[in-house]
Parts: C-alpha cells; sequence; structure tokens
C-alpha cells in the first residue's frame, strides 16, 4: 500500500520520524512536502498536496501533520474523496477507518510524542474497512455530500 505524508514547520520533524518507520510497517511512503524545515511555511500547501496525491488515487493513505492537526484535518476535508480525521487515540485511529473509511489521518505534533504518534500510524494503516452495510449506508450519506 502507498501512503503519502505531509507536513507544515509544525509538523516537520515528526514527520520525518513516521517516514522511517512505515517502510518497517510493510508500505510504501511518499513525501508531499516540506521538504525542508521552514518556520514560516503555511500547512494548507501540505496539507491539500498530501490529500490531492490521497484523491487522485496516486497514494491509498495519507498522513497529514501539522502543530495541532486540525488546520491539516480542516484542509484535507475540503479535497473532493478525502475522508481526513484527527485522531490522537488508537481507538479512533482504527475505528476511524473501519467504520467511516478514513482515508487521511491528521497528527498534532504539539500533541503526541514520537511513540505515541508511531502506534497512531501503526493502527491506521493496518485498519480496513470493514464494507458492512450499515456502514456503508452512511458513508454513502457521507458521499452524496460530494455530487
Ligand atoms: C503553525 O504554527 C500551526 O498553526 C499549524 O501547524 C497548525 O497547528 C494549524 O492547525
Amino acid at each position: 500500500m502507498k501512503v503519502v505524508i505531509g507536513a507544515d514547520h509544525g509538523g516537520f520533524e515528526l514527520k520525518e520520524f513516521i517516514k522511517t518507520i512505515i517502510p518497517a510497517m510493510g508500505y510504501e511512503v511518499t513525501d508531499a512536502g516540506n521538504h525542508v524545515y521552514d518556520a514560516k511555511d503555511d500547512y494548507p500547501d501540505f496539507a491539500i498536496a498530501a490529500a490531492k496525491t490521497v484523491a487522485e488515487g496516486k497514494a491509498e493513505r495519507g498522513i497529514i501533520i501539522c502543530g495541532s492537526g486540525v488546520g491539516a484535518s480542516i484542509a484535507a476535508n475540503k479535497i473532493k474523496g478525502v475522508r481526513a480525521g484527527l485522531c490522537h487515540d488508537t481507538y479512533s485511529a482504527r475505528q476511524g477507518v473501519e467504520h467511516d473509511n478514513m482515508n487521511v489521518l491528521c497528527l498534532g505534533a504539539r500533541v503526541v510524542g514520537i511513540e505515541v504518534a508511531a502506534e497512531l500510524v501503526k493502527s491506521f494503516l493496518n485498519a480496513k474497512f470493514t464494507g458492512e452495510e450499515r456502514h456503508t449506508r452512511r458513508l454513502n450519506k457521507v458521499l452524496a455530500l460530494e455530487k
């Protein structure tokens, strides 16, 4: 599975760490930027780039990081086809995929440390949408908003 990752200055350091652990989980990772630390960069630039990569089918999952994860989730959810969730507990990171078909995980690097972030990423990437009728029915009501 291909995974795209993106972060502004608030999430840059955590992004660099997460990039190193994803291959060991058995997934391929590409970096949508920022590629250098820039204290003046803007989270929408990288959240949108990563979200579009998922929406265009170039990656199946995305991970977007900013300081709180809030700005990243707001921006990513503007992109059609993206279902981004800000999750700082492993239950939500897993269940968001299983029930809601979440395809982008947003993280706040100023909220969680690297070990918790690693657990969140693992829970998110290893989870699969169940496809159960009740979840599909609910998801279709959300998808109808994009038409
Ligand atoms: C950047 O300082 C910070 O505002 C940004 O990373 C993010 O937390 C926005 O939601």
